[in-house]
């Protein structure tokens, strides 16, 4: 499955909430586990494959290939602030620093519509919170720094005229 990239407007838009797991639900988290393993990624979120709902999946231990989902993903406790480069699969190329809360616990709902909470810290709460993000329609180049804007802005520009040029032989074939 295509992950959607920048700056395809679904991943500008806040997903909806998940109001019951049906199989709509199910399947989108298959596809997004096989997604997320293909492309090697560590978090993915629902709109990177074109789902407007809010559900996204993770790799709690990096090294383990174990997938763990959260549906209607909410951060409620945040302490501390650490800054680390990150990237995005949205943006293939681009990297840059951002500034996180270092420990954050987010409560949300498994498969089972069971409530999970996970405390995370790190690396985790890092992942978590750029993919709550996603949910949310907030894109880590937002939280760049001014100065690391301007460090990436030739290749945002890339890959918008990469989008612009494929939409435009899009409406060509249809
Ligand atoms: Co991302």
């Amino acid at each position: 499955m295509e992950i959607v990239k920048y700056p395809d407007p679904i991943l500008r838009h806040a997903a909806a909430e998940v109001d019951e797991v049906d199989s709509a639900v199910k399947d989108a988290v298959e596809r997004m586990c096989e997604t997320m393993r293909s492309s090697s990624g560590v978090g993915l979120a629902a709109p990177q494959v074109g789902i407007g709902r809010k559900i996204i999946v993770f790799k709690p231990c990096p090294d383990e290939q174990r997938e763990q989902i959260l549906i209607n993903p909410c951060i409620t406790e945040r302490r501390g602030t650490i800054e680390a480069e990150e990237g995005c699969l949205s943006f293939p190329g681009i990297w840059g620093a951002i500034r996180r809360s270092s420990n954050i616990v987010v409560t949300g709902y498994d498969l089972k519509g069971n409530d999970v909470k996970v405390s995370a810290s790190d690396f985790l709460a890092r992942v978590l919170q750029h993919e709550i993000d996603h949910v949310e329609g907030m894109l880590f180049v937002d939280r760049m720094t001014p100065e690391c804007r301007v460090l990436v802005r030739d290749a945002l520009k890339a890959l918008e005229d990469a989008y612009n040029q494929s939409a435009v032989q899009d409406g060509r074939r249809s």
